[in-house]
């Protein structure tokens, strides 16, 4: 695909080169992100980060991967702090906010909401999460760390067999990856859930026109014993009609150290888009597996500020660049 100016809204734009092409400036991102460089890359372009559900994760680190090519961070949090709140259109919203920035990252409650936006926005538009639709940076991260994680066990992406546990009705994340894992082979996918938060069927539909195997279940301990990588997730509160009803579902699947013992092949990687639900009655990945060494979640969380910033170099059309503005940091720093 071509990268320069193009929006990102949906993993379904990409093919397999893409991937590729993204991971790969990715990791020529480590030595900025592990603050050994510096370059100025994107001096005087502007970010517009708009957030209108609450995220930690995303708008940060799009903002840091901003700030690490050079670049200036606008943001804007909240619907309420905008005039969407007086009635304002999202084509109005878009077509004058693109005027101000050079890229724009969206998070909107409303599925459809970041492509509407985009549609009448004058620059790039990144889909930071809309409703319960996709999170496409998230994927990449996800597979950009499923990828890291394999390589350090001596394997390849093809060939993968993953978990995918909790809210799949409604996690963006995980309907997400299920488009991201059709673009690999044979891979083997099991889905568990309780029945009501089931995988929508299109996804599995996807995932086996593209000759996946396919596995339902509600049962957590059959499903981790032979699996690369568990991917659990978070029961989406804030998409139930109450949270009384999200608390029925809350704490069905959890893993701590004791179980991934007793059922897990000594290598299987933990992996969750964040934020877990660390709540006595959720617990859905304990705090006793923080020391598991194949404990992913924070090396993944990490690895979003690398493929945001593959992201912005690609669309800014400055992959080739970044090194040629480039120098020493002059500052302590310690990364690990
Ligand atoms: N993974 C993720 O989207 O996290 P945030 O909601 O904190 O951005």
């Amino acid at each position: 695909m071509q990268f320069a100016g193009t929006h990102v809204l949906s993993v379904e734009q990409f093919e397999r080169g893409d991937i590729d092409r993204i991971f790969a400036v990715a990791d020529a991102m480590a030595p900025y992100a592990l603050r050994q460089k510096v370059t100025r890359v994107l001096e005087g372009a502007i970010l517009g980060n708009m957030f209108f559900e609450p995220s930690t994760r995303t708008r940060v680190s799009f903002g840091c991967a901003f700030n690490l090519l050079g670049g200036n961070v606008r943001e804007t949090i909240g619907l309420e702090s905008t005039s969407l709140a007086k009635g304002e259109s999202i084509y109005d919203t878009a077509r004058v906010l693109s005027g101000y920035s050079d890229i724009i990252c969206m998070r909107h409650p409303t599925a459809g909401s970041v492509a509407e936006f985009a549609a009448a926005s004058r620059v790039p538009v990144i889909n930071g999460g809309d409703g319960a639709n996709e999170h496409p940076s998230q994927a990449l991260l996800d597979l950009y760390t499923i990828r890291k994680e394999l390589h350090h066990h001596g394997r390849e992406l093809d060939g993968l067999r993953i978990a995918m546990i909790g809210d799949l009705k409604h996690g963006r994340t995980v309907h997400s990856l299920c488009r991201m894992l059709t673009l690999l082979k044979q891979v083997k996918v099991v889905l568990v859930s309780p029945q009501e938060l089931a995988m929508p069927e299109l996804y599995i539909e996807l995932l086996r026109q593209a000759g996946h195997q396919v596995t339902i279940s509600t049962d957590l301990t059959d499903s981790i014993a032979q699996v690369d990588i568990i991917y659990s997730t978070r029961i989406q509160e804030e998409r139930f009609a109450s949270k009384a009803e999200a608390a029925m579902y809350r704490g069905r699947f959890r893993l701590n150290q004791a179980t991934y013992t007793q059922y897990c092949e000594p290598n299987t990687v933990i992996m969750h888009p964040l934020p877990r639900d660390s709540r006595a009655e959720a617990n859905e990945l304990d705090n006793d597996l923080n020391h598991n060494p194949n404990l992913a979640i924070f090396r993944q969380a990490d690895n979003g500020i690398l493929v945001r910033m593959a992201l912005f170099a690609l669309i800014l059309d400055v992959a080739h660049a970044v090194d040629l503005h480039a120098r020493p940091v002059n500052w302590y720093h310690r990364r690990s």
